[in-house]
């Protein structure tokens, strides 16, 4: 296993490695000591000096926040919104976009659920429909089947570009020289990529991209932020505003920034945001092709190790695999499995088939659990994981 040469101060550097065996990153990766730092330094100056007073001492850092996202994404800093998760991100995004009857929009297998709803709550309101692109067979969004399925009516594609339940990841930069070519603006769910690998929007192509901060980039809960290309802001019209994204100009007019912080709201949890802006800088600091090896690294381990398992079946699918590792078991339920693991302080999640419904009908899922690896886990927790699982497995 190749190891980060300061693995040992990372997991010093992250209070909950002391405390237990995090294979829960995909849920909520473990937060360094500099983000934990940021966040509650400024809640203990919000306390002492008063919030409003608080903000403007850190008026600085928290516009660094924008700069740290343009460095992670390759963009603009006014192609940046923080919004207070990937969902409310992706729907100022997907809710803004102008769509009529007759409208397809393109998705693929993978797509989680909450953009689906989405999808379906449109289509129901406004006459479009949702096509969904079959897989290839990796498992990946079928490229070859996304062309011939853009006609003139196509007026999105979607895609998530590693889904909540697999190690799968997507081909988002196929995907986006497609969509450049049809001039069909592309949304990217970046939600569980954010962080795991690097992301650069010019070299994807995509128009807009939402991402949350308490996954692979190890921010605070409650934060999230939405990318959209300067020259498509001025046709997305936010769906809801208020006078952070606007200006009341007169009794009968307003004007929206020409930023994409029209796309957030005025009210924000500071603190937090400055947790993003630390999270960030503390990515970039070790630098995502370092983390997106160590990542690959250890999930190849881990579902090696797995596979081995009498009994265990490894589901991830896809051609180019990251961290979320998923799995289910012929003897054992997938919350029983957890629940065990919680005994020995080892975190998984449960991933049920309602997260990601095409892709569990497709596959004829269970529930299944997800052990999700990030680059600070070692292999001696490696160890401890399967041994946990052999055992249950005698
Ligand atoms: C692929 C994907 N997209 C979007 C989301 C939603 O993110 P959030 O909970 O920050 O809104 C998740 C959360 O698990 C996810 O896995």
């Amino acid at each position: 296993m190749a190891v980060l040469a300061n693995l040992n101060n990372l997991r010093n550097d992250t209070p909950g490695c002391a405390h237990v065996t995090h294979f829960n990153n995909a849920g909520a990766a473990l937060m360094p000591q500099p983000v934990v730092d940021a966040v509650s330094d400024h809640l203990t100056l919000e306390a002492n000096r008063g919030g409003y007073e608080a903000a403007a001492a850190a008026a600085d850092e928290l516009e660094d926040t924008y700069d740290a996202v343009a460095e992670l994404l390759n963009c603009h800093r006014d192609e940046v919104a923080v919004t207070e998760n990937a969902t409310r991100a992706w729907d100022m995004a997907f809710y803004g976009l102008p769509l009529q009857e007759g409208d397809t929009i393109l998705t693929s297998e993978a797509s989680y659920a909450s953009n689906y709803l989405a999808f379906l709550q449109r289509a129901r309101g406004t006459g479009a429909s949702v096509k969904v692109v079959p897989r290839d067979e990796t498992g990946a969004i079928d490229t070859d089947a996304l062309k011939r399925l853009i006609d003139q009516n196509t007026a999105l594609i979607a895609l998530t570009h590693v889904p909540t339940n697999n190690g799968l990841v997507n081909p988002a930069a196929e995907v986006g020289a497609i969509a450049k070519d049809a001039g069909v603006p592309f949304l990217l769910d970046a939600c569980q990529s954010a962080g795991q690998l690097p992301l650069d929007v010019e070299e994807i192509g995509c128009d807009m991209l939402s991402a949350t901060s308490r996954k692979y980039l190890r921010g605070p809960r409650g934060m999230g932020f939405l990318y959209v290309r300067k020259s498509f802001m001025e046709g997305l019209e936010p769906p809801i505003i208020d006078l952070h994204a606007a200006e009341w100009t007169g009794p009968a007019s307003y004007e929206l920034r020409d930023d994409a912080r029209r796309f957030e709201t005025w009210e924000k949890n500071f603190a937090a945001q400055l947790g993003v802006r630390a999270a960030v800088r503390y990515a970039l600091r070790l630098g995502m092709d370092t983390i997106w090896q160590e990542i690959q690294d250890r999930a190849r381990q881990l579902r090696l190790r797995l596979s081995a398992i009498d009994g265990l079946h490894v589901k991830d699918t896809g051609a180019v695999r990251g961290g979320i590792v998923t799995f289910n078991s012929e003897k054992l339920g997938s919350a029983q499995i957890k629940g065990r693991l919680a005994t020995r302080d080892i975190n998984v999640s449960v991933s049920p088939p309602s997260s990601t419904l095409l892709d569990a009908r497709r596959r004829n899922l269970p529930p299944l659990v997800r052990s999700s690896v990030h680059y600070y886990n070692t292999e001696e927790e490696i160890d401890l994981l399967i041994e946990a699982l052999e055992e249950m497995h005698l």
